[in-house]
């Protein structure tokens, strides 16, 4: 058995996408249909489109989603239809070396639904990231579902799926800011801006935002950014280093992906402070630092994926610190948009005033 939905495919390399009727299968073991209430639109998806993920076309594309779960394969019991869930890029194992050592984000065995979604002709479809939840059903392994308070907006639960999740978990799982400290984001898109929510939520002294558009400074601000500061005409190292005491940061996030912004986050680091990379960088991108610096400033250097989140314990959490009023997640949501609409919002994208369009059905 198997149902017919409308999805959002990337037909091919840079192709405009376009809603086309999708055959979802029914659940089998260890797999959930979710009906899909809300999708965020993420840069990600635009890198499907265009090629830079993989050659596997069709996508299906949308992977920031919440919805219900629909139904339910012969022996998952973590999740029943009726739960409200938020969808996770993939399950994890639960068995090998990282996930016994408490760091399933690099579980070996993750997986993905096993069956696959088709257009009506019978073509498989890839969904991106494993979800596909531009559509108004999707097919998913149990265990990329997390329950959640089902009282919360839809749209923003999807959120959490990526880049709200990446930027708060680079704050406070991966950069463990901790009360007091001084704390520079240098990017402020919708990754760094929750870098910034994260940094304020674990009790950040100063919050430093570093960008190169006054506009994301502006909203960086609203976001909890205790300073701004504008790299065009500034040096970055320079002022985050005035900002510190003359000591540079605790923590610096990199959210931008890029050798130069790495570089600068490098330096704008207090001597044994942490650097943390979120933003991603392309395959032939290369860094090029004085080996004596590295030894000599101490400290930790490192990445964060996903946010070294645990669904299970963060989406739950944020949502529940949202529900209070403690964070404000709604921030992030610039626009709700139609199924139709997923093009025109990857063209906003680039102008600069949108954090995130979500897709509600
Ligand atoms: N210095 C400072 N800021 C910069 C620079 C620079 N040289 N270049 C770009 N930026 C800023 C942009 O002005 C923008 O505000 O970085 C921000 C990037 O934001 P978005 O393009 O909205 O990207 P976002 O969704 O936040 O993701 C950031 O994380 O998940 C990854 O692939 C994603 O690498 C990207 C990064
Ligand atoms: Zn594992
Ligand atoms: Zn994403």
């Amino acid at each position: 058995m198997s149902q017919q939905v409308l999805g959002v495919i990337a037909p091919g390399k840079n192709e405009p996408v376009r809603v086309e009727t999708i055959v979802v299968p029914d659940p089998g073991p260890g797999e959930a249909v979710v009906k899909v209430q809300a999708c965020g639109v993420c840069h990600t998806d635009l890198h499907y489109k265009q090629g830079g993920i993989n050659d596997d076309f069709p996508f299906l594309l949308g992977h920031e989603a919440a919805g219900v779960v629909e139904a339910v394969g012969p022996d998952v019991t973590d999740v029943a239809p009726g739960d409200f869930v938020i969808l996770n890029w993939r399950a994890v194992c639960g068995r090998c070396r990282s996930c016994q050592r408490g760091r399933p984000w690099y579980c070996f065995d993750t997986h993905n639904a096993r069956q696959k979604m088709t257009l009506v002709d019978g073509t498989e479809l890839s969904p991106a990231l494993g979800i596909g939840a531009f559509a108004e059903k999707t097919l998913v392994a149990a265990g990329q579902c997390t329950k959640v308070d089902p009282e919360v907006a839809p749209a923003v639960a999807g959120l959490l799926g990526c880049g709200v999740m990446a930027g708060i978990g680079a704050a406070i799982n991966t950069g463990e800011v901790g009360r007091g400290d001084s704390v520079a984001v240098i990017g402020c898109g919708g990754v760094g801006d929750a870098a910034i929510v994260g940094a304020r939520l674990a009790g950040a002294a100063r919050i430093i935002a570093v960008d190169i558009d006054d506009r994301k400074l502006a909203t960086a601000q609203k976001m909890g950014a205790t300073h701004i500061v504008n790299s065009r005409s500034t040096d970055p190292v320079e002022a985050i280093r005035e900002l510190t005491g003359g000591h540079g940061a605790d923590v610096v996030i990199e959210a931008v992906g890029r050798p130069e912004t790495y570089q600068q986050a490098f330096y704008a680091r207090d001597l044994a402070g942490t650097v943390v990379l979120v933003g991603v960088p392309t395959p032939e991108m290369k860094l090029e630092l004085p080996l004596i610096d590295v030894f000599g400033r101490g400290g930790s250097l490192k990445s964060s994926w996903y946010g070294d989140c645990l669904p299970s314990r963060d989406f739950p959490l944020l949502i529940d610190l949202h529900q209070q009023g403690r964070i404000d997640l709604g921030a992030f949501v610039t626009e709700t948009i139609g199924l139709g609409d997923v093009e025109a919002a990857f063209a906003r994208m680039h102008e600069g005033d949108v954090l995130r369009s979500v897709v509600q059905f």
